[in-house]
C-alpha cells in the first residue's frame, strides 16, 4: 500500500482502489452469512416501490428516501426475486448487530489507517453504514443510478469531509461498468447539477468518467460529497454491496442511529471506541 498515492489520488480524482482488501477466507463466511440474511424479509428496511413510477418521473431523481410508498409484507414476503421486480435495492436493518463479521471490517486498522490518511487526522468518527443489495431488473433507474454527490451540495464544505468505502461482496468476476465516478473535484466543474445521466454530460466530461474494474475482495473508496459517482445497475442478478464512512475532524454530524453490540464496542481499544462512542449501545 502506497500511502502517498493514495492519499494524493483520493484529494484529485476522489477514489482510490484498494486491491484485495479480504483474505479469501473471511471473505467466504461473510458471503456466506450474508447470503442467508437477505433471504429473509425481517432483516430488511421498508423497500421502495420503484415499479410505482415511471422513467420520467423527477421523483426517482432524488434521495431513495424521499419516496414514499414501500412494499409491503405480503410482497416482501413472497422473496428477493419478487422484490428485484418491484425495487431497485435493499438495505438490510442494523448490519453491525445483524452481520457480525462486519465489525472486523468496520473496526480494522487497515481501514481506520487508510480512512485517517486521507482525511489528515486521526481524529476521525465513524458515519453512515449501510449495506446493500442492488437488483438487475428493467425498473426505471432510481437515486444512486444517477450521477450525484451524497450531500447535495454545489459548496464545497470543510464540516461535510468525509470518505466512503465500498465493499463489493457478491459473487461477481471482474468487472467494470457499475461504480463511476467524475475524477474532478466538483468546484472544479462549470455546471452543478444533481442527478443526472452520463448523456447529460458533454462529450469532453463523458471522456473523463472512470469505471474502475472491481473483483470480489476489492475496496473502493472515494469522497462522495465532492466528486460526482454513479453506481449502475449490476450486470448480474444482483449485487451485494457494504459501504462505511468516516467523518473528517471538523465533521460534527453524529451518526446515533447506528447500532452495535456492547460486548463488541467493550472489546474494541480506546483509538476504535473513539470511533464510534455516538453509536448506540445494545445489550
Ligand atoms: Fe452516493
Amino acid at each position: 500500500m502506497k500511502k502517498n498515492n493514495i492519499k494524493n489520488e483520493f484529494k484529485k480524482n476522489g477514489f482510490y482502489v484498494l486491491r484485495n482488501f479480504f483474505h479469501k477466507k473471511k471473505l467466504d463466511k461473510l458471503k456466506n452469512k450474508i447470503k442467508s440474511i437477505i433471504k429473509n424479509d425481517k432483516y430488511y428496511l421498508p423497500i421502495k416501490n420503484i415499479s410505482l413510477y415511471s422513467e420520467n418521473s423527477n421523483l426517482l431523481k432524488g434521495p431513495n428516501g424521499n419516496l414514499k410508498v414501500n412494499l409491503d409484507k405480503i410482497e416482501t414476503a413472497k422473496g428477493l426475486d419478487n422484490i428485484s421486480k418491484k425495487s431497485n435495492s435493499i438495505s438490510i436493518r442494523d448490519p453491525l448487530i445483524n452481520v457480525k463479521e462486519l465489525n472486523d471490517i468496520v473496526f480494522s486498522d487497515k481501514l481506520f489507517k487508510v480512512a485517517s490518511l486521507v482525511l489528515g487526522s486521526s481524529k476521525i468518527k465513524l458515519g453512515y453504514i449501510k449495506l446493500g443489495i442492488f437488483f438487475n431488473n428493467k425498473l426505471p433507474k432510481n437515486c444512486i443510478n444517477y450521477f450525484h454527490t451524497d450531500d447535495l451540495s454545489k459548496k464545497i464544505k470543510k464540516f461535510n469531509e468525509v470518505c466512503k468505502f465500498a465493499f463489493t461482496l457478491s459473487n461477481n468476476s471482474y468487472s467494470k461498468n457499475e461504480f463511476g465516478i467524475l475524477p474532478i473535484k466538483k468546484n472544479k466543474l462549470k455546471f452543478y447539477k444533481q442527478y443526472f445521466k452520463e448523456s447529460n454530460l458533454e462529450k469532453k466530461l463523458q471522456k473523463k468518467l472512470v469505471y474502475p474494474y472491481i473483483k470480489l475482495g476489492d475496496v473502493v473508496l472515494f469522497d462522495p460529497n465532492n466528486f460526482f459517482h454513479v453506481a449502475n445497475k449490476p450486470k448480474k442478478k444482483l449485487r451485494i454491496v457494504f459501504y462505511v464512512e468516516f467523518l473528517g475532524p471538523n465533521n460534527k454530524n453524529l451518526f446515533n442511529n447506528v447500532k452495535i453490540e456492547n460486548s463488541i464496542f467493550k472489546k474494541l481499544d480506546p483509538k476504535k471506541k473513539k470511533l464510534c462512542n455516538h453509536y448506540q449501545l445494545i445489550k
